[in-house]
């Protein structure tokens, strides 16, 4: 009887994500002033890893370990040489037409202390070669400030989870933006802040999360109050995660699905709109916190001026998203070990037949997209959006690459559906990556790019993937079917 339950159960679900994913392609151009762009990141590009006076990062570090930790045994020492070929990706970018590039800056590379008393020139010389050299061709630059290459000698001493995080990242800030704060409208302090902390344990990620949006506010008052009237440049945290489906309509899963988007998406969004952690977020970490033996929340408390401080430090609200997972309500796990993940009191998944890209965690479902859209409007006072971050990964890189079009196809259709049905306002969208890159702990066996990389060739060359020809043509005729209105 449970097998026929699950069976119909599994059809059932299978239906309605057809029926989901089938739906309409939207035919309405997008607006005129949209954003459309790719995204990388220093390290995952950049190579040069010890070129020029940059300092290690972590993530230099983390990759000459011996035994190697990543998958296939590779480093980014040299990555896509973009710090060198730094030209070919921008001549990339104008072939494909997009109007913005988002990047980020390596802190090692610029302050190869990690502290403001020395500002390495050949490391500001590039990131400054490299803005003149987009805006030559008429491609705004977004910039992220940290894209998870800290530098190493500040993880010596306590990084993250220093009391003074929040000045050495201030300072280096002011750098960023004394040097390129001219040309730059759009700034990203950290990327995906949840992927930096959570990984730490229950005991410290919150901890980690909670001088992470301290950095972040600082960051911002700075902004406003040395260079924002000069400037007038816009200044965002990059949140991610997935959109979180209710596994059916019961309340108690409903209840579960709202819990993982506050433990995932509010977990970063409502301190920067509300100055203080969700309360669910509150009462259950206090809760388990308590039954596991703690005298005081392992989620620390805001005072009163900080919540003040960190509260509306979001100037528009930049997403990475890729993916979705359902959620089912579940009894309370057991008290033992803490967990971030037993903290959020609920089950995630992805069932098995939701068609999978070559990065397993990252299933294809379009709608999942729209929906996350409109969550995040109603319950961030309507921010404007920016898509920092959506794309497709496979293992080989090939240049006949249709999953990655479709996939492209179907996400900025949902997109487009948001804004034209829930009023979401996107102002932009980018698609990671640019280029095949070094993709963290799994080297470069998953390739996100519309590019791809020959990475056994000393000349790291490029060729364009047909999705490229694809996104050119959304580009230029700001639609993604063959024919729209507009
Ligand atoms: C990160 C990128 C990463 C991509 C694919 C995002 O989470 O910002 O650095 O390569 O996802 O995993």
């Amino acid at each position: 009887m449970i097998l026929v339950i699950m069976i119909w159960l599994r059809l059932i679900l299978f239906l309605c994500f057809l029926n989901l994913s089938l739906s309409e392609l939207n035919n309405k151009k997008f607006p005129s002033d949209f954003f459309f762009g790719c995204a990388t990141a220093a390290f995952q590009i950049e190579g040069a890893w010890n070129e020029d006076g940059k300092s290690p990062s972590v993530w230099d570090t983390r990759n000459h370990i011996v035994p190697s930790v990543i998958s296939d045994n590779s480093t980014a020492d040299i990555a896509c040489d973009s710090y060198h070929k730094y030209k070919e990706d921008v001549a990339l970018l104008k072939a494909i037409g997009v109007n913005h590039y988002r990047f980020s800056i390596s802190w090692p590379r610029i302050l190869p202390n990690g502290f403001d008393d020395y500002i390495n020139p050949l490391g500001v010389g590039y990131y400054k070669n490299l803005i003149a050299e987009l805006k030559a061709n008429n491609i705004e630059p977004l910039i992220t400030i940290i894209h998870g290459d800290l530098p190493q000698v500040l993880d010596d001493i306590g990084g993250y989870y220093s009391p003074s995080f929040p000045d050495w990242i201030t300072d280096f800030a002011r750098v960023a933006f004394k040097e390129f704060g001219d040309d730059v409208k759009y700034w990203f302090t950290f990327n995906e802040p949840y992927e930096v902390c959570i990984w730490d344990g229950a005991e410290k990620a919150y901890n980690c999360a909670a001088n992470l949006l301290k950095a972040h506010a600082k960051i911002w008052h700075m902004y406003n109050e040395e260079f924002r009237a000069t400037q007038q440049g816009k200044l965002s945290m990059v949140l991610n995660l997935n959109w979180y489906e209710p596994e059916t309509n019961s309340t108690e899963d409903i209840t579960a699905a709202e819990t993982m988007l506050q433990f995932s998406w509010g977990f970063f969004a409502h301190p920067l709109y509300y100055g203080d952690w969700p309360e669910i977020m509150k009462t259950r970490i206090a809760y388990r916190s308590k039954l596991e033996g703690y005298n005081q929340s392992r989620l620390p408390e805001f005072t009163a001026e900080e919540i003040e401080y960190i509260k509306g430090t979001n100037d528009f609200f930049s997403l990475n998203t890729y993916t979705t997972s359902m959620v089912r309500a579940i009894p309370e796990p057991e008290i033992g070990q803490p967990d971030t993940t037993k903290d959020t009191g609920v089950y995630t998944y992805q069932p098995d037949d939701w068609p999978s890209a070559a990065s397993p965690w990252l299933k294809i479902v379009p709608w999942g997209i729209r929906k996350l859209l409109k969550w995040l409007k109603n319950e961030y006072f309507d921010p404007d959006m920016l898509i920092t971050e959506n794309g497709y990964s496979d293992a080989t890189g090939q240049l006949d690459d249709p999953i990655r079009t479709n996939y492209l196809r179907e996400y900025l259709s949902n997109v487009k559906d948001a804004m034209d049905y829930d009023g979401v306002k996107v102002f932009g969208y980018n698609v990671w990556s640019l280029i095949d890159n070094f993709e963290w702990m799994n080297g470069y066996t998953q390739k996100f790019g519309l590019v791809y990389v020959d990475m056994n060739d000393p000349n790291r060359t490029r060729t364009r993937k047909d999705s490229s020809y694809y996104y050119q043509k959304v580009c230029e005729t700001r639609c993604i079917v063959d024919e729209c209105v507009e």
